[in-house]
């Protein structure tokens, strides 16, 4: 599905349901030749079903339930399917004995929680603003909204939304949700018209909404955390690939990839070097890959996705 067709649907999938994997032939190139992959994003188990098929034994995890049921329609006996966070993996007695060869991670979120008006990721008019990568678990977005302090408003949609305007935005919806707490998309969308004017729009909307969802779900947080930790999981010479679709996640990959290859890690304050000067590995993919112009054409969420790897040293 490289080129970005769509895939049939599989027996037992929500009406609407399909298979939009991105740079699933970019991916199967990489991971080529692993025979234990760890799947970290499992989300409908496009990926996994594809490095399956080429043989690899597949532990497929999601932190959504609601990704896990689908990848289990999808996978059904071809991989192993846990609901699991993948910043856990690493403490897993079962994943760290499968000792994988091959980890991915394909961020964000997935075609059907994007399509679930009732996940509250999207805005259009109506939807509850919820936005939980867990869903039903922990603050939603909407209580994030309502509570956080402005700085971390205005935080938030300036590091994670590039909002020049974010201070102001912060003040309109801390003077909004004291009037009326903040419930569904047309809260936020009203109190983005209202400081952007003609700026507004669907553009600005959907990249404003990714940053509070970034912001709600802690996702760079997590992810810096949890990439060391899936390093340490994979076998030597073992391979890790990250997909991302936003700079900030991006970021945090390219930099860490970056230091894992330097051939000293220790911190630059660090007087005596105790990491004997050996570089973790090497990065595999010298510049991001993005998608081919007939996937985007197919497929307009691949448009911002960046592939970076990474090889363990031997
Ligand atoms: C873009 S989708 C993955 C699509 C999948 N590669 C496919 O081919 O169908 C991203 C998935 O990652 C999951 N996810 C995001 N953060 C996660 C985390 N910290 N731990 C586990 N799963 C996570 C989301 O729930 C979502 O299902």
């Amino acid at each position: 599905m490289g080129d970005g067709a769509r895939q049939p649907q599989p027996a037992g999938a929500p009406a609407g349901f399909q298979h939009m994997s991105v740079l699933l032939d970019e991916v199967a190139a990489l991971l080529v030749g692993c025979r234990r992959v760890l799947d970290g994003t499992a989300g409908a188990g496009g990926h996994a079903s594809r490095l399956a098929q080429g043989g690899a034994r597949v532990i497929a995890i999601d932190r959504d339930p609601e990704a896990v049921r689908a990848a289990r329609r999808e996978l059904g006996e071809a991989a192993t399917v846990r609901q699991l966070d993948f910043t856990a993996a690493a403490a897993d007695p079962d994943i760290a004995a499968f000792t994988p060869d091959g980890v991915l991670l394909d961020l964000g979120l997935s075609s059907p929680q994007i399509d679930d008006a009732a996940r509250g990721f999207t805005f259009r008019p109506g939807a509850p603003l919820d936005m939980r990568m867990t869903a039903g678990h922990g603050p939603n977005a909407a209580d994030w909204l309502n509570g956080a302090p402005p700085e971390d408003l205005m935080a938030a949609l300036a590091d994670y939304g590039d909002e020049p305007r974010a201070r102001a935005l912060a003040r309109e919806i801390a003077r909004r949700r004291a009037v009326h707490p903040f419930a569904v998309s047309d809260d936020l969308v009203n109190a983005i018209r209202a400081v952007l004017g003609p700026r507004s729009g669907p553009a600005a909307f959907a990249r404003l909404f990714q940053a509070v969802r970034i912001a709600v779900n802690g996702e760079l947080e997590r992810l810096a955390q949890a990439l060391p930790d899936l390093l340490g999981l994979l076998v030597p010479g073992g391979i890790i690939a990250v997909i991302s679709y936003h700079s900030g996640e991006d970021r945090v990959v390219k930099h860490a990839f970056r230091e894992w290859a330097r051939a000293c890690v220790c911190p630059p304050a660090q007087p005596v070097c105790t990491c004997r000067g050996r570089a973790l590995g090497t990065v595999v993919t010298k510049r991001a890959i993005t998608p081919a112009a007939r996937e985007v054409a197919a497929n307009s969420r691949a448009r911002s996705a960046r592939l970076r790897a990474f090889r363990k040293s031997a």
